[in-house]
């Protein structure tokens, strides 16, 4: 079947569980998400990823999947799922479900059932290995950390073998080399496309083919050191390009996250006829304040944060397309990282512009569209995120509680999970009762009900943005060109196509900055489109974190180019 343009979409991120409670248990859920789907298609975006809603015993929620074909009690029915999806499809919105297939959860029957023997119809559905000797002594069978919770191996008694599991204890990890195991996959692909869905977001999906000798890492690199091994492996290509052909039956879209791809792997994915993948979740723009995870935190470098940005533009263009992102659910909130709580506002609408007008299709996640921020939770009792908690207890463990917090409070996913605040109402008008998790205190502040009241506000500018790409072919197909890559405070971009000209220029400091058009621009003939200030003008100072959008119409002489063809 013939797939639909994405590259015109823009998609909103649903993390359910603290979205919006519709019934009044504290717990965010389908009901909730009904009700709020015309404020949804208000913002201007044409799909929904959601984050996994299926039954899980919520050791990483949602991210470990104890049934893929029904729909967590928690959050509501299949029923009440096909009427969230009719109603969305009705308003012009797509649906895109998470595929969460690199693991289950450890109460999964498959799990259930392979670790009773080495020999039953489920035996080889998980990757199992005998321990190694040391005298009497016995050992994992390979020095791999998991990501998420000590070492990536845990114990069997029944079977007298370990398991591997890259993340939680309680996430083990599929045998994708069993051809059994793909045709489940692709079952479960099949059972929501033919529900209807209109694709997956592929829950790190290049981890799924593992080296077969499974080696040893680096001895002293704690969480990823086996990740060489089990990232980008042998059979990947194979295997999404089983998973492909299913979703091309249906015309379905395929997204797939992607930590720490180089470019050249990524360009065998998503290019060329026979791509796997539509788009990829890279994590190189999540990278401009730490290293390698968020749990080492840098300063943040605004050159990092556009060699990061310019390098994907760049090497996609004309060949394949880009997933545009600042948060998600497993990243703290990019004002508290990449802007300043102190100019909120002011931060929080420069960001959008800053990401949303590149080349690619833009993915707003549940609460960024009015500029929530991180938490600061008093202790590590009150986090809830399994990577948190385990990141506290493990790392820094001589430093005073303070600062081993203050690191939590800089890096935590769980700040991207404190409930939606909608309103200035107890509990945020999130719930009639008290959430699962702690809401932010700035909420009556932050939230929708006085967003929506204000035109300057961030929720309305988000909606600017995203109105203004759409209808704009040069901010959908034209090219991007970077200027002043070293300035430290300014992220200027333009988009150019025919005989249209944008440019899109960011400043990233709390101080008023010089600015002057680059070279072959001239403040005639230019408009502005779009600015988070009063009287935004071609030239002249930039205020603490301003944004500018501005237009030329030039080179009349210059060649009409068609638009791109249809993926
Ligand atoms: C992905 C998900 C994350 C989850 C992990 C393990 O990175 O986005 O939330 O914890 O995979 O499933
Ligand atoms: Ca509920």
């Amino acid at each position: 079947m013939e797939q639909f343009d994405f590259r015109r979409m823009a998609f909103y991120q649903i993390w359910i569980r603290s979205f919006a409670d519709g019934n009044g248990d504290g717990i965010g859920d389908l009901y909730g998400v009904y009700d709020k789907l015309d404020y949804i298609a208000s913002l201007g975006v044409d799909g929904i990823w959601f984050s996994p809603i299926y039954p899980s015993p919520n050791a990483d929620y949602g991210y470990d999947i104890s049934n893929y074909r029904d729909i967590h009690p928690d959050y509501g029915t299949l029923d009440q799922f096909r009427k969230v999806l009719d109603r969305a499809h009705a308003l012009g919105l797509r649906v895109i479900m998470d595929l969460v297939i690199n693991h289950t959860s450890d109460e999964h029957p498959w799990f259930l059932e392979s670790r009773k023997s080495r020999d039953n119809p489920y035996s080889d559905y998980y990757i199992w290995r005998d321990p190694k000797w040391k005298g009497e002594a016995r050992l994992p069978p390979n020095n791999w950390y998991s990501q998420f919770e000590g070492l990536a191996w845990e114990y069997c008694p029944e079977r007298a073998q370990y398991y591997l599991h890259v993340f939680a204890k309680k996430q083990p990890d599929l045998n994708m080399d069993n051809p059994r195991v793909r045709e489940e996959v692709k079952g479960i692909m099949r059972f929501w496309l033919d529900m209807g869905v209109d694709g997956f977001r592929e829950d790190v999906i290049t981890f799924i083919s593992k080296h077969p000798q499974l080696p040893d890492g680096l001895p002293y690199l704690p969480a990823i050191n086996g990740l060489p091994y089990y990232k980008d492996g042998p059979n990947l290509m194979q295997y999404l390009r089983e998973f492909r052909a299913v979703a091309q039956e249906y015309g379905a879209l395929q997204i797939g996250e992607s930590p720490m791809t180089p470019i050249k792997t990524a360009m065998t994915y998503l290019t060329g006829k026979d791509r796997v993948l539509d788009m990829m979740i890279q994590f190189d723009t999540m990278m401009a304040d730490c290293f390698m995870t968020e749990y080492v935190h840098l300063p943040f470098s605004l050159p990092r944060l556009k060699r990061a940005f310019s390098k994907w533009q760049h090497a996609l263009a004309g060949k394949g397309w880009n997933a545009l992102y600042l948060e998600n659910h497993d990243h703290p909130r990019v004002i508290s990282r990449y802007g300043s709580e102190k100019y909120w506002r002011e931060s929080g609408t420069m960001l959008a512009a800053a990401y949303i007008f590149q080349q690619g299709t833009p993915f707003v996640y549940q609460g960024q569209e009015i500029g929530m921020t991180n938490i600061r939770l008093g202790s590590i009792e009150e986090y809830q995120d399994v990577a948190t908690i385990n990141a506290y207890h493990n790392f820094r463990r001589r430093q005073p509680v303070e600062k081993r917090l203050r690191h939590i409070h800089l890096a935590s996913r769980d700040s991207a999970r404190t409930p939606v605040q909608w309103d200035g109402s107890e509990n945020a008008g999130f719930s009639s009762v008290k959430p699962w998790f702690s809401v932010n205190p700035n909420y009556r502040e932050v939230n929708v009900e006085k967003e929506e009241a204000d035109a300057q506000s961030i929720l309305n500018f988000y909606r600017r943005c995203l109105r203004l790409r759409k209808s704009s072919d040069t901010l959908l197909w034209g090219d991007y060109r970077e200027y002043f890559p070293r300035h430290r405070s300014l992220y200027v971009y333009e988009r150019s196509y025919r005989n249209e000209r944008i440019l899109i220029v960011c400043s990233f400091s709390e101080r008023a900055q010089d600015w002057t058009l680059p070279k072959g621009y001239s403040p005639e003939g230019c408009t502005l489109l779009l600015g988070n200030y009063e009287g935004g003008t071609a030239e002249g100072k930039l205020r603490p974190y301003e944004t500018r959008v501005l237009r030329w119409e030039a080179n009349p002489g210059a060649a009409p180019k068609d638009p791109p063809a249809a993926p």
